[in-house]
């Protein structure tokens, strides 16, 4: 067992988790944070257990949660201004870039990151900026269109 401190979406979670226990579990487990999900069963590919890491998007089942300890996570209930959805949040949901919503959240924390290093996208670009997040409902192009329509939104 191992005590970590790992601030989560501005607050301080001191918890004692077992050594090989992973960061998507002490997110969702521990912390209660129930919008990051798993969909591949920790295998790294599906995306829906993506978070930020001190403001870069990781996949939270290739980490154990000892490696967070001191570091600074974003997970998709921190996004929000309270109320205020983010511009990307208002996108999705003006442009139906969800159905049934379970690869959302992972999807928003690497778009969340996408726009910021890269603010003026092409199509391809996000295309490929989603290579790692499986969504098995919209076919992917309204999830272009909502990140297209939040990068015009920020000019
Ligand atoms: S649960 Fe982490 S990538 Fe699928
Ligand atoms: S909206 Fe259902 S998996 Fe993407």
């Amino acid at each position: 067992m191992k005590t970590i401190s790992v601030t989560i979406n501005g607050e301080a979670y001191v918890e004692t988790v077992p050594v090989r226990m992973l960061l998507v579990d002490f997110i969702r487990e521990k912390c209660g944070l129930t919008g990051t999900h798993v969909s591949c069963t920790y295998e790294g590919v599906c995306g829906a257990c993506t978070v930020q890491l001190n403001g870069e998007a990781i996949k939270s089942c290739m980490m154990l949660a000892a490696q967070a300890d001191g570091h600074r996570v974003t997970t998709v209930e921190g996004l929000a201004n309270g109320e205020e959805l983010t511009p990307l949040q208002k996108a999705f949901k003006a442009h139906h870039g969800l159905q049934c919503g379970f690869c959302t959240p992972g999807i928003l924390m690497n778009m969340t990151e996408f726009l910021q290093k890269n603010p003026r996208p092409t199509d391809d670009e996000i295309r490929r900026g989603l290579v790692g997040n499986l969504c098995r409902c919209t076919g992917y192009v309204h999830i272009v269109d909502a990140v297209r329509a939040a990068a015009n939104s920020a000019t």
